[in-house]
């Protein structure tokens, strides 16, 4: 089928009447015009049909601002009334072609009088004299020629009564214009359809209107009335306003599909406690109790409760010879006394690693494969790749046989899976891991650190009484959201912008 053809089969019933009435109409016209030649019912129908007619680059619909002219107030009543001047110059006639101002009363009112008198001697229909202290008014030529005729503003105001909304002729109506209440200048919006050089080509081509399916209802089908009557085909390209339903927040969503690949990936989910101790959040985890990050400036303490007293004193005592000289490992440890109190203070957990070294404390047994997504705080200063508060992607793989080639192997694959193929994995250093390792991902041209990894050290395993190795990852959520939704800041991602949320697509 031509593209011509395509075009003429989608086009509805209406389509066609405005393309036939507008080619009767020399190819352009007013809505109205078109409603009435086309045999329309409504002008919403020729505007609804223009606009599809538009989208298809058959017409062109126009808007112009135009001035037009309807009756004022004083303009109705001097249409059925008559104009003053012209009542008046009428009864001076009709007097004889002389009478008194005061004889004009008995057809105008009191307030008209002074009217017709100015504009009598402005059209120089009569003059004006002063007999024995009366003051006479006289016809004059022009004024009885005037009489049967219908003048100027006598003709506007029987048109625009007739034709409201209309056009007139400013210059000639100057003298109307120019009166109170007598007529009222407005704008409107004029559109105009016109035929495009595509929509005459199609006219050319020639089509017939026949009577034509354009839904299917249950009645169609059970009548088998598609037998007898040609479907409209849908024009899948043609326009539609666009609507955006509800829909989760593209972080979520992110958020949900994470889970949703670890889940598929044979992990299990746990979760834990935003206030935490030291001793959970890091002590466990063999970072000494001076090291740096741990000063105000990282980390986020609470001022209520400020201590969370720990229970297990076995477990504390064995911690604190591990930073002491190495405990129960081969390790020299750190080389200083353990503080309790350190230990107890109360923070907002740094990372979500603590969630999983207490699920390795609870659960000493491999093999296990858990993951955790949930938010971390820091005592970051805010800025366009820098939050507070963020999500992290954990995870551990404890397992007798499990090695740092399948630590590898799991990162690749699940950054595989949410799309990203060019990975990088560089030596890293965390206080709990050995060896450790940077995951990057190469993405729009650069690299991009997006998190930590490694094999748990001795110094934490020991303590809980765990034997096997324990492949271990923190990953940045909101890093990995900037590449997928592409963001420059890292903000964007919590600022709902309305315009940027609706024209997020699903993940
Ligand atoms: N906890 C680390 C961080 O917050 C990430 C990490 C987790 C590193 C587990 C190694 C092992 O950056």
């Amino acid at each position: 089928m031509s593209s011509l053809d395509k075009i003429i089969d989608e086009l509805s019933i209406n389509e066609k009447k405005v393309l036939l009435a507008l080619d009767k109409l020399s190819g352009s016209a007013s809505p109205k015009t078109i409603m009435d030649t086309g045999d329309f019912h409504k002008q919403v129908e020729v505007m609804n049909a223009a606009s599809w007619l538009q989208s298809k680059k058959l017409v062109k619909v126009e808007e112009t601002i135009q001035t037009v002219f309807e009756l004022g107030k004083e303009g109705k009543i001097y249409m059925k009334k008559g104009l003053p001047e012209k009542r008046a110059i009428k009864h001076i006639v009709e007097k004889g072609g002389q009478c008194s101002i005061g004889d004009l009363s008995e057809v105008l009112e009191k307030f008209e009088i002074p009217i017709a008198i100015g504009w009598l001697k402005q059209h120089d229909w009569a003059t004006i004299t002063k007999v024995d202290g009366n003051r006479i008014l006289t016809a004059t030529d022009i004024g009885v020629d005037v009489v049967d005729k219908q003048t100027v503003p006598e003709k506007t105001l029987e048109f625009l009564h007739n034709h409201p909304k209309s056009d007139i002729d400013i210059e000639e109506n100057k003298s109307l214009l120019s009166r109170k209440h007598m007529i009222k200048e407005k704008e409107i919006v004029q559109g105009t359809i016109s035929l495009t050089d595509y929509g005459k080509k199609i006219i050319d081509k020639g089509f017939s209107i026949d009577e034509e399916i354009t839904q299917i209802t249950t009645k169609i089908i059970k009548e088998k009335e598609f037998e007898k009557k040609k479907i409209r085909p849908y024009d899948i390209h043609a326009f539609a306003p666009e609507t955006f339903g509800g829909k989760p927040h593209p972080l979520i969503s992110l958020v949900s599909k994470i889970r949703q690949i670890f889940l598929e990936m044979g992990f299990t989910e746990i979760e834990g406690d935003f206030v935490e101790s030291c001793f959970w959040n890091m002590d466990v985890l063999f970072i000494p109790q001076d090291h740096p990050a741990r000063e105000m400036q990282d980390t986020l303490y609470c001022k209520t409760p400020n201590k969370i007293q720990l229970s297990d004193s076995s477990l504390i005592k064995k911690v604190g010879n591990i930073h002491l000289d190495g405990g129960e490992t081969s390790s020299e440890g750190w080389g200083y006394e353990f503080s309790k109190d350190e230990a107890e203070r109360s923070l907002l957990r740094t990372h979500t690693t603590v969630n999983t070294i207490r699920y390795l404390y609870e659960h000493p047994k491999p093999p296990a494969k858990i993951f955790s997504l949930g938010q971390v705080f820091r005592n970051e200063h805010i800025d366009s790749t820098h939050l507070p508060m963020f999500h992290q992607i954990e995870g551990i793989v404890h397992d007798e046989y499990a090695t740092f080639q399948q630590l590898i192997g799991f990162l690749s694959e699940f950054y595989q899976r949410i799309g990203f193929e060019k990975l990088r994995f560089r030596p890293g250093y965390f206080p709990y891991t050995e060896p450790s390792m940077e995951v990057d991902v190469f993405f729009n041209g650069k690299w991009m650190e997006l998190g930590g990894s490694g094999i748990f050290r001795p110094e934490v395993t020991e303590p809980l009484g765990i034997k096997s190795p324990v492949l271990a990852w923190g990953l940045g959520l909101e890093r990995l959201a900037m590449l997928i939704f592409d963001l420059k800041d890292i903000r964007e991602l919590y600022q709902s912008d309305f315009s940027w949320l609706r024209n997020q697509p699903l993940l």
